[in-house]
């Protein structure tokens, strides 16, 4: 009883120093269809939210724009245990059928940024595409006259931010007098556009605007446009990503960006909160803002290099606070490993003594068995001498 008492003691303090009764770690897995400076934003958000979540560690894949790569980055995330999917889908057909795999097989999927056919995903946080080209046609009718000619450089087809920026930006230029001479797709990419630009301004002499799905694509128009002597063409793009597009209106290379959200702190909370069987939004659509030019850029600029600062200061201090811990646990351990050993030698010093306690009983026992075969012998000694 004594023994059994003393190896369930010894059991509750080697426990936690051998990191048994561990709480739970969410692995959450997101999948961008590409790399660049938009989505390098947006990955900063993700990993600044991260270090607010002590039990949520998080892996970015790139799928380097091919459809075929976020496949297989998506199956990597399911084969090694991935709590939950978080993806903007590179082509919405081709990536939908593995999205909704993964759905219907019970792992979580919120789907950012751009869509899918369908809706076989727990939860979406996108912007307003239609929306967006609908602002962006607004402002190029603001700044030209009008009957204003454009041509339109147009995302990936097939990508749904595309192809609704397409649809909003068409309908409202063209209900308010302007034309669409021309729209063309450059896949995202800042050196397909010049190629493409290149080609349609010497087919067209009366271009008033480009308007390019994306800040790299203007930019690249725009790099066409001087040096093809085309100085007077407006050009317009979209994401307002600090380092590039926002740069790009402060420097004059393009006339303006409009911002297109990334919130990365969104996706993450939204992920941990289906984790943890919190309320969320099956559907976000994020507000749209008013539209970057010379006006603002500077000072858009100036908040950024705050915001980077501030966030050098907090991963230093979070730095601090993981090292703390570490040191913290280590002592902890060296603690519980000393009462471990104390007990240990506690228990073996008993187990000694008790052992000396036997012997000498059963010594003196025999000492006294000895003793009483002792006078029986002279007893019977007695007796024989007398007889
Ligand atoms: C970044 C990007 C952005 C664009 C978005 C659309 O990968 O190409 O430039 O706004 O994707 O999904």
């Amino acid at each position: 009883m004594l023994r059994k008492t003393f190896y369930i003691f010894l059991l509750a303090v080697l426990l936690p120093l051998c990191g048994c009764v561990e709480s739970k770690i969410y692995k959450i897995g997101v999948s961008q269809c590409s790399q660049d400076d938009w989505r390098n934003k947006m990955n900063d958000e993700i990993n600044r939210e991260i270090m607010f979540h002590e039990d949520a560690v998080v892996e970015i894949r790139s799928a380097d724009d091919s459809s075929e790569k976020q496949i297989r980055d998506i199956r990597y995330f399911v084969d090694n245990g991935f709590d939950i999917l978080i993806v903007s889908p590179n082509e919405a057909a081709a990536l939908t059928p593995i999205i909704k795999e993964v759905y219907e097989s019970g792992m979580p999927v919120v789907i950012f940024d751009r869509n899918i056919n369908g809706d076989t995903y727990t939860a979406r946080i996108g912007a307003n595409d239609v929306a967006l080209g609908g602002s962006a046609a607004h402002y190029a009718l603001h700044l030209l006259d009008k009957g204003a000619k454009a041509i339109e450089i147009f995302g990936l087809r097939g990508s749904t931010p595309a192809e609704d920026r397409h649809e909003g930006f068409v309908k409202e230029f063209e209900a308010h007098g302007g034309t669409v001479l021309a729209s063309v797709a450059a896949d995202w990419r800042q050196e397909d556009a010049e190629l493409v630009v290149d080609s349609l301004l010497k087919i067209y002499d009366d271009v008033d605007l480009i308007y390019a799905h994306n800040d790299r694509m203007a930019i690249g128009a725009s790099e066409v446009a001087r040096r093809l002597g085309r100085d007077e063409i407006k050009i317009i793009g979209i994401d307002a990503a600090p380092e590039i597009g926002i740069r790009a209106v402060a420097d004059s290379v393009i006339d303006a960006t409009f911002l297109y959200p990334t919130e990365g702190n969104r996706v993450i909370r939204t992920a941990l909160a289906i984790l943890k069987n919190r309320p969320y939004e099956r559907e976000t659509l994020l507000p749209l803002s008013s539209p970057v030019d010379l006006s603002n850029a500077d000072i858009l600029l100036l908040m950024n290099e705050t915001l980077k600062e501030e966030t050098g200061k907090m991963q230093i201090l979070k730095n601090r606070i993981d090292d703390y811990w570490a040191q913290h646990s280590s002592q902890t351990s060296l603690f519980y490993a000393s009462v471990a050993i104390i007990i240990l030698l506690f228990g073996v010093g008993f187990l000694l003594l008790r052992a000396y306690w036997q012997r000498t009983r059963h010594q003196e026992e025999l000492l006294a068995q000895n003793h009483l075969l002792q006078e029986e012998r002279d007893k019977q000694k007695l007796l024989n001498e007398q007889l």
